[in-house]
């Protein structure tokens, strides 16, 4: 059984959209979650959904849930959230760490706000990692740290480079890690997961993607029209070297990522001391036009929509090879 041997489960950012699923994921398979989350780009109702959905399941099991609010700029509280879990003879298996923050536009306004969140974040909860022993970790980095291509799949070793503020902290925290791995060559078993572009919620529907404010990806937008929230929907570029001129992205529903990071877990544990970067996407290329299409197919809706000029720093083509993921650890497979 490999839960026995990683049981215990920090989630960093647990609130947001892909740690709330993921904790979701966690509880239904047993795991104890300690949940870190500042809550400022989240909700605490978020992991009250997570709770109402996993009691109307299991009404008479325990829910093994713990949630410490602060953030992870602040060493001394993470310090403190680590000495508390150890104080009750408990102990972190593992962490994952999807806490920080992750706006193109306001990392290029603010870049020492996003260095010092994704980066300093990171590093302290590492050092603190370190003084506990705990050496098991997987890191949500992003299919961004790439360098553009055409039309090509995107393999783990193919170029990086990303272009925005948001990428570099990303890359810089998979280089960190690497850093780290060679000089503990025999501990530390540290995965970073280059997400594609997650979407959807669970199912039926009860806890989604809730950004505070206005959202910036596509899908929630798409959400926003057809709710009438917003009259509609712009689509940057009709002018891209693409099969419909619109952006292609990868998108993955977030419960397949969810349960990516447990098949990680479930690897890891296995698995001898490690560091590697790894794709999570599904390989298929959708552009903005076919996911508006689908989803109006889908769910018997109209989305208005109007063309405007390219967004700044888009690519026209992002897509996943993920022969590595699949070959690895199965990560699409049921
Ligand atoms: C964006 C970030 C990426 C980040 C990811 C997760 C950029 C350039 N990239 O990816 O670094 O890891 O979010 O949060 O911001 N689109 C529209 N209309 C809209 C919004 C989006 O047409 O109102 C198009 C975009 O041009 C793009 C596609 O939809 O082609 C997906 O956009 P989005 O959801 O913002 O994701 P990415 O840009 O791929």
């Amino acid at each position: 059984d490999n839960n026995s041997y990683m049981k215990n489960i920090l989630v960093t950012g647990g609130a947001g959209f892909i740690g709330s699923h993921t904790c979701l994921a966690l509880l239904e398979k047993g795991y104890n979650v300690y949940v870190i989350d500042s809550f400022v780009n989240s909700s605490p109702k978020s992991l009250e959904r997570v709770i109402n959905i996993y009691k109307k399941k299991h009404f008479d099991s325990n829910l093994n849930l713990n949630i410490f609010k602060g953030d992870l700029r602040d060493k001394n509280f993470v310090q403190i959230v680590f000495s508390d879990i150890y104080k009750s003879n408990r102990k972190i298996d593992g962490v994952i760490h999807f806490a920080g923050l992750k706006s193109v536009l306001e990392s290029k306004k603010n870049p020492l706000l996003y260095w010092k969140t994704n980066v300093l974040g990171t590093l302290n909860l590492l050092e603190i990692m370190n003084s506990y022993n705990c050496l098991n970790f997987v890191f949500s980095s992003s299919a961004t740290v790439y360098a553009q291509s055409k039309s090509s799949l995107l393999k783990e070793e193919s170029e990086t480079g990303p272009i925005n503020p948001y990428g570099n902290t990303k890359l810089t925290v998979e280089k960190l890690l690497e850093d780290i791995f060679k000089s503990q060559e025999n501990e530390c078993k540290f995965v970073s997961l280059r997400y594609f572009n997650p979407i959807g919620s669970h199912s039926p529907g009860l806890l989604g993607e809730n950004p505070v404010g206005i959202p910036n990806n596509i899908f929630p937008l798409i959400i926003n029209t057809a709710a009438g929230i917003q009259k509609e929907l712009n689509i940057y570029g009709n002018d891209w070297p693409t099969k419909d001129g619109t952006c292609v992205r990868d998108y993955i529903h977030v419960m397949d990522l969810a349960e990516a990071h447990i098949k990680v877990l479930d690897f890891l544990s296995e698995e001898s001391p490690t560091y590697f970067n790894l794709n999570v996407g599904t390989g298929i290329g959708t552009s903005v036009i076919e996911l508006v299409k689908t989803f109006e197919k889908v769910n018997n809706v109209k989305i208005n929509y109007v063309f405007k000029g390219r967004r700044m720093g888009d690519a026209p083509y992002v897509v996943a090879d993920n022969s590595l993921s699949n070959s690895k650890i199965n990560i699409l497979t049921k």
